[in-house]
C-alpha cells in the first residue's frame, strides 16, 4: 500500500519523507490556501519545493472547470516535474480532460469522487488514480469505507489499472480498513500516519527492556 501525505505543509512533508515511508503527496486548493500560498508564481514555486522533498507522485489540482483551460493548466503543471500528477475534479469536462491527459501520457488523479459510478467513469477515462473521499462521506452519515470496497470489486471485475487512492482519510483505522480492502494508496494527514506507530504495550515493553538492561549492568 502506498502512503501519500495530504498536505501542502513543507515541514510535515519533510518529516514524513525522513521517516522513509512516504510514497507521495496530495494537495488541493484548500490545503494550499491553508499554507498561505496564493498567486500563480507562488503556487508553482510551492509545487516545485514539494517535488524537491518527496520521492514520488505529487498531485497538483487544476482550478479551471472547462476542458480547454483544464488542459492548458494541466499541461503547464505536468511540465514542472515528472513527479506531478494533474488532479482533476469529477465533472463532465474533467472526464474529458482525464481522457486527453491519459492519451498524452500525463498522470492524473480524479478527485472529489463520492460514488462507484463516478469511479467507473474515472477508470474508463484512463485516470492514473481515483480519489474517493472516505472521511467526507462519513461526515454525512454514509459509509465511506464501503465505497472503497465497491470500487475495488468493480475495478477487479474488469482489470482496470486505475489505482484506488483512498482520500479524506482522517485516522489510523481508516488506513487499516483501506489496507484490508485493498486500496492501492491512502492519503491522509501526518497525524493519522504517526498514530499507526502507537501502542501502549510497545511503550511499556520498551520501558521494561531498558530497565532490565540497566539493572543487569548494575546501574
Ligand atoms: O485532498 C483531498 C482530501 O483528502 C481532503 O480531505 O479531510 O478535507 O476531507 P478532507
Amino acid at each position: 500500500m502506498k502512503f501519500f501525505i495530504d498536505t501542502a505543509n513543507l515541514a510535515q512533508i519533510k518529516e514524513a519523507q525522513d521517516l522513509g515511508i512516504l510514497d507521495g503527496v496530495t494537495t488541493n486548493p484548500s490545503l494550499m490556501a491553508k499554507e498561505g500560498i496564493s498567486g500563480d508564481a507562488n503556487v508553482i514555486a510551492h509545487y516545485k519545493a514539494i517535488c524537491d522533498i518527496v520521492d514520488g507522485d505529487v498531485s497538483a489540482e487544476v482550478i479551471a472547470t472547462d476542458f480547454e483551460n483544464m488542459v492548458k493548466e494541466g499541461e503547464a503543471l505536468a511540465a514542472l516535474n515528472p513527479k506531478i500528477v494533474v488532479k482533476v475534479p469529477m465533472i463532465k469536462d474533467g472526464v474529458k480532460a482525464i481522457k486527453y491527459f491519459s492519451s498524452k501520457g500525463i498522470k492524473t488523479n480524479c478527485t472529489l469522487v463520492f460514488s462507484s459510478g463516478q469511479a467507473l467513469l474515472a477508470a474508463k477515462a484512463g485516470a492514473t488514480y481515483v480519489s474517493p473521499f472516505v472521511g467526507r462521506l462519513d461526515d454525512i452519515s454514509t459509509d465511506g469505507l464501503a465505497l472503497i470496497e465497491d470500487i475495488r470489486l468493480i475495478y477487479d471485475n474488469y482489470g482496470y489499472e486505475t489505482q484506488i487512492l483512498a482520500a479524506s482519510v482522517r485516522h489510523p483505522m481508516h488506513i487499516i480498513e483501506c489496507a484490508k480492502m485493498g486500496a492501492d494508496v491512502m492519503t491522509g494527514p501526518l497525524s493519522a500516519i504517526l498514530a499507526l506507530l502507537k501502542h501502549p504495550l510497545t511503550d511499556s515493553g520498551l520501558a521494561q527492556f531498558l530497565a532490565d538492561h540497566a539493572k543487569a549492568a548494575g546501574k
